[in-house]
């Protein structure tokens, strides 16, 4: 009896695994970092920075967008010196304001792809946070949000998306966030424009995945930098109780993972125990890249969801002891 439960199971598995592997599998090819050209916006401070020496240090070529000059120049400067190992490569960067407009975008990609060829990779890392309850929030940071986490990442993609498709070539890569997998209290806008990002990869792969391009859609934790440091400053108590659990990581480990998704063509990556565990469990109709992961998924989204729930209902506790103590309720 025990016997025959086991061969089904052990049948039916390699069934799945055939059946993914003939039908729906096409493995992205591991990506080579020596020599090409990696573009990042945000590359100047957090995970952005981190990502830009990690890949100048794997040989990259490395432009960097953001705004502040200085910032720039600094991390310019900072990159070649700290980097003995590669005396042969190029840190060039250009300061602009990927929200505002897609054609001052695609003129300054241009420019640097004129310097260092076309782009390879694209990281999108350009983004900020705000939390709030709806009431508190302005509709200007709704706006402001939307402008810069989800249209600069519009605007970049579209700058680079035809020369990779022509070349056969190339990874784009969205950060988005946990908080683009799960919405928490305090984070109605934050979560809308990182939620969008997840549209926005999923439909794009489909897109460029015959021209054998890329996707990557990173979902980090609470991660260690400038940027959260200023969301720290008015993040609402509820916010805090709630995200704490899943504890606060550091950058290069973060740039580490995403460094190791373009590799490897991963179309989501998750940092962490927690990220393990939210991606497998918003899994849902996202592109498969790793056969592991799809493997895992299948057999643990009905447990995870169990999980989920839990979870859900201690979150929505804290959020009513808080309505409590403030006398709200
Ligand atoms: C990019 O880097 C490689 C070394 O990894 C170097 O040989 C090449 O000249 C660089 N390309 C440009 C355009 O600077
Ligand atoms: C697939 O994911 C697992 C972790 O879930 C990882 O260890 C493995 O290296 C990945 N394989 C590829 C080919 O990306």
């Amino acid at each position: 009896m025990l016997y025959s439960f086991l061969l089904a199971i052990f049948m039916f598995l390699f069934i799945f695994v055939y059946f993914i592997k003939l039908f729906l599998f096409k493995f992205p090819k591991k990506f080579h970092f020596p020599g090409s050209h990696v573009l990042i916006t945000g590359g100047s401070s957090g995970i952005g920075r981190s990502l830009a020496e990690q890949a100048f240090k794997l040989g990259a070529n490395v432009t960097l967008l953001a705004r502040d000059v200085e910032k720039l120049a600094e991390t310019q400067k900072y990159l070649l010196e700290h980097s003995k190992t590669n005396k042969k490569n190029t840190v060039q960067y250009f300061s602009v304001d990927i929200s505002r407009n897609y054609d001052e975008v695609n003129d300054i990609i241009k420019q640097a792809e004129s310097k260092l060829g076309p782009v390879d990779v694209l990281i999108n890392s350009a983004g900020f946070s705000v939390a709030g309850s709806l009431e508190d929030l302005h509709v200007d940071q709704f706006k402001k949000l939307m402008d810069l986490n989800y249209l600069g990442s519009v605007h970049c993609t579209k700058a680079v998306i035809g020369q990779m498709k022509a070349r056969r070539r190339g990874r784009i890569v969205l950060i988005s966030s946990q908080a683009g997998q799960v919405g928490l209290y305090g984070y109605s806008a934050y979560s809308g424009s990182k939620f969008a990002l997840r549209g926005f990869a999923e439909s794009l792969q489909m897109e460029v995945l015959p021209y054998n391009v890329h996707v990557c859609l990173a979902f980090p934790p609470d991660t260690k930098t400038p940027g959260y440091d200023e969301e720290m400053k008015n993040k609402p108590l509820e916010t805090k109780l709630i995200s704490e659990s899943s504890g606060l990581h550091d950058s290069s480990d973060v740039a580490k993972k995403i460094i190791q998704g373009i590799v490897d063509g991963t179309f989501s990556i998750y940092i962490g125990l927690e990220g393990f565990f939210m991606n497998h469990l918003t899994a849902g109709f996202s592109p498969t890249t790793n056969l592991t992961d799809t493997f895992i998924q299948v057999f643990s989204m009905g447990l995870l969801r169990m999980v989920s729930v839990i979870y859900l209902s201690t979150f929505n506790k804290i959020v009513r002891n808080c309505a409590v103590n403030k006398k709200l309720l």
